[in-house]
């Protein structure tokens, strides 16, 4: 018996998935087609997948050629699987040509010609018009979200809005955009979503601008430093339809969202504490960090990585918060703050700097075992997850690519295009955050150390 082996995503079944398959069980009597695993689907960039791996399941299924049908969860697996079922030939489109030569020690590699003027890349698109989106702000985090997009399809970045024309000239050209404004109202006009990536106390005034004329916004963190305002900007977008999300990165990567869920499924006991750090040492005083009238130092620049782990494993509503800060006596911003918030059950804390240095990490206890996630737990990729028992440790990795704004920008566009809030990072998060920054602000429950 000759027996078949092929790959693919199989996203949104169409007549080149049903060519290949036909193709390739005619070359031997037993097909086995594998179909990739949505992890391993994200761990190799292929973030737009549009249907459940069980769905894509089902479409290879209903074709009736396959025989045997499994899973493709990790990069290497072909070589197992094909040893593993005495895999005769290996098919794959013409797309592919040369990438698999190296399975030629252990069967015959045959790449068929890729049926011409269809992909699930075009179905995908041409189910949901391109969103246009347009950056407000051309600084450093502007352009690496730029940059991130080119890895999200079914979105273009054309616009930048600012108000420096020497530096958006230099931004257009650099990241190859079409033009920028300086006029917010007409540069609105030319898309149908924002990122807002400009200094945190104009983010309020932009993004409402943006929803009232029917834009969907993404906004960096902190989206505001004032509960009312916040609850202002989701009130507005949910009269209008429309989307807004919070672009903390580390709530939209893979692996965090598996650390969520992890934690959620009570693998580790009740949850009693939980201790995240972010601090980044920054010397030049000059910088928008410093600036206070800016909304600068460390727990607005810093704090929602930390706050919204906490919110988001132990709740948006603890009985008592408290803050423990040094104050720099030149810029009188905090150069490092310790938020406890103590919970019914619980306790997290939250510490940032950026006048001091610690350890990174995020430990999340509970009764039976902890979370470990090391530095830097914000860009999470590995973690795990710990017990008295030595052996039963479990380590868990998904890659978080570059500067990781792939996810959050996959995930908006998403939410867009299904028209659904993400529950990566919600209305209720977002809310919280900026009444804890605003608290502080307004100097609540605040200890000062010297
Ligand atoms: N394939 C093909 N002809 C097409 C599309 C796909 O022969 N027009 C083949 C691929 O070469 C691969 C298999 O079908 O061997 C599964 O491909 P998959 O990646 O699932 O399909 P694509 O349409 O290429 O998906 P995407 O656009 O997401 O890359």
């Amino acid at each position: 018996m000759k027996r078949v082996i092929t790959y693919g995503t199989f996203d949104l079944l169409h007549q080149g998935h049903i060519n290949i398959l036909k193709r390739a069980k005619a070359l031997g009597d037993y097909l086995i087609v594998g179909v990739t695993g949505e992890d391993y689907d994200i761990s190799r960039g292929k973030l737009n997948v549009s249907q459940s791996l069980t769905e894509r399941i089902e479409n290879v299924k209903s074709t009736g050629l396959a025989d045997l049908i499994i899973v493709e969860e990790y990069m290497g697996q072909k070589v197992r699987d094909i040893k593993k079922y005495n895999v005769d030939i290996f098919v794959i489109g013409s797309d592919w040509l040369g990438k698999f030569d190296y399975l030629k020690d252990f069967c015959e590699v045959v790449y068929l010609e890729r049926t011409k003027g269809i992909s699930s890349t075009d179905l995908r698109n041409s189910a949901n018009d391109i969103l246009r989106l347009g950056v407000v702000g051309n600084g450093r985090i502007a352009k690496r979200f730029v940059k991130e997009s080119k890895y999200v399809s079914g979105i273009n970045v054309d616009y930048v809005f600012g108000r420096n024309e020497e530096h958006l000239k230099e931004f257009i050209t650099q990241l190859d955009l079409n033009s920028y404004y300086t006029d917010y109202d007409k540069f609105l006009a030319q898309v149908d979503a924002v990122y807002i990536a400009i200094p945190h106390i104009m983010h309020y005034e932009y993004a409402k601008k943006a929803l009232q004329v029917g834009k969907h916004v993404l906004c960096e963190k902190p989206m505001t430093l004032s509960k009312k305002q916040t609850e202002e900007l989701f009130k507005i977008a949910n009269d209008g339809g429309l989307i807004i999300q919070e672009a903390i990165k580390t709530a939209y990567a893979p692996c965090f969202d598996k650390l969520i869920s992890m934690a959620q499924s009570g693998i580790i006991g009740e949850i009693k504490d939980i201790d995240a750090t972010f601090t980044k040492l920054i010397k030049d005083k000059t910088l928008r960090e410093y600036k206070s009238a800016l909304g600068g130092g460390s727990l607005t620049e810093l704090g929602s990585y930390p706050l919204f782990i906490i919110a988001k494993l132990l709740g948006t509503e603890p009985i008592n918060i408290e803050y423990v800060t040094s104050i720099d006596k030149e810029t009188k911003v905090d150069i490092m703050t310790k938020v406890i918030l103590k919970y019914k059950h619980s306790v997290g804390t939250a510490n940032v700097g950026i006048g001091i240095k610690k350890e990174g990490n995020c430990i999340i206890s509970g009764t039976e075992g902890y979370i470990y996630v090391p530095a830097p737990w914000w860009k999470t990729e590995y973690f795990e997850v710990r017990f008295e028992d030595l052996n039963k440790v479990q380590k868990v990795f998904l890659n978080f690519d570059d500067d990781g704004l792939r996810y959050e920008i996959a995930d908006f566009l998403n939410a867009i295009n299904i028209n659904k809030k993400s529950y990566k990072m919600n209305e209720q998060e977002s809310i919280f955050l900026a009444d804890i920054l605003e608290n502080f602000r307004a100097n609540k429950n605040v200890n000062y150390i010297l």
